[in-house]
């Protein structure tokens, strides 16, 4: 993310140098991906390989590998549950991607683009229930009590998103609450399971959770700010697809309320209609409006809240590489 739209005054964060900490602990998890990727349905194995393989960032598997570290957890089921949130991830933007009717993800084209929109539902739902049987391997109804519930917020955060669309009179609030389902739950579960497998006491399992929360907040609100400023090479998905599909985001919403008549009128009119022509113009009135400094300081202020809640937790390398992720997410630019 460009410093002009930054409030957090900092220096660029290093994501190459919490991967290389984490390399570790992210080559087990790769492993079992790829083991629980098979199946002896072809069609399943190369859709799955097709967009496991394209390079996502795998923050959410990394998180719980954080959180379990931080916690000196000493045993195996980290990369299990790593595995399931990487799977649950995958399979939300295998739906995701047919919802939006978008045709490009991680540089590469996306599975609808390639198999269609019934191959890729189904093999959403493959790595869906894939990851379920995972789970219960792990055996710990927690766990289970957790992932159940995340995957099911999700589900409820993509049907209220599904209601915002073409409405132009979707609040803040609105937004707030299906950004906070359809994204950061899956946050909050990551780090919450770290703490859950460690057996910490409540107060640290709730400020994991916190932070993950919050992560996943500062986390889409920059997603939505990036589908209008971001370079699509460095992106590698297509800027505009909110605009084309009518969704009301906060950078959007903030411009309503604080443009002219007229650009507000503008905005409605697109919302409403769904125009990714309307791209350039509606670039310029979030500009002008302030909506642009507004998002990004929104999600400056969820990346502090994260990094604030883990002020109770014991210093590490692993805990600055969470506080790390928190600025990463704000900043990013892919
Ligand atoms: C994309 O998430 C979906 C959102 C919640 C915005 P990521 O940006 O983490 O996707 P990958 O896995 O790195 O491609
Ligand atoms: C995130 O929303 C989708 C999920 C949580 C599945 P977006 O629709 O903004 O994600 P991208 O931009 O397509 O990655
Ligand atoms: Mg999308
Ligand atoms: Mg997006």
């Amino acid at each position: 993310m460009s410093s002009t739209h930054s409030s957090t005054n900092t220096a660029k964060i290093d994501f190459k140098a919490i991967q290389v900490l984490m390399a570790p602990a992210m080559s087990q998890v790769d492993k079992e991906i790829l083991r629980e990727l098979n199946s002896d349905v072809v069609l399943i194995n190369q859709i799955g390989f097709h967009i496991i393989n394209s390079g996502g960032k795998r923050l959410r598997p990394m998180l719980v590998a954080l959180s379990a570290c931080a916690l000196d957890y000493d045993g195996k089921d980290h990369t299990t549950l790593a595995a399931v949130i990487e799977f649950i991830h995958t399979a939300t933007l295998l739906h995701d991607d047919v919802v939006d009717e978008s045709d490009m993800r991680r540089g590469d084209e996306t599975a609808n683009a390639i198999w269609g929109n019934a191959a890729s539902v189904l093999v959403g739902d493959f790595l869906y229930s894939r990851s379920f049987e995972m789970m219960v391997g792990v055996n710990d109804m927690r766990v289970m009590d957790i992932l159940s519930h995340t995957t099911n917020a999700i589900a409820e955060g993509e049907v209220l998103q599904l209601l915002n669309i073409n409405n132009p009179d979707t609040s803040e609030a609105q937004y707030l609450e299906v950004i906070r389902r359809k994204t950061a739950k899956l946050f909050e579960a990551a780090a919450q399971l770290g703490a859950v497998l460690s057996k910490a006491d409540d107060t640290t399992e709730k400020a994991l959770a916190a932070y993950g929360l919050h992560l996943g907040n500062a986390f889409q609100i920059m997603d939505d700010m990036l589908d209008y400023t971001a370079n699509v090479d460095e992106l590698g998905k297509n800027l505009g697809d909110d605009l084309a599909e009518g969704k009301p985001t906060l950078p959007l919403i903030h411009a309503m309320t604080n443009g002219t008549a007229e650009q507000a009128e503008f905005i409605r009119e697109t919302i409403k209609n769904g125009n990714r022509d309307a791209y350039l113009d509606i670039l310029a009135i979030i500009k002008s409006t302030g909506s642009l400094d507004y998002t990004a300081e929104f999600a400056d202020q969820e990346a502090k809240k994260a990094i604030d809640a883990l002020s109770s937790i014991a210093d590490s390398n692993f805990k600055t590489a969470m506080e790390q992720l928190a600025l990463f997410s704000i900043q990013r630019s892919y």
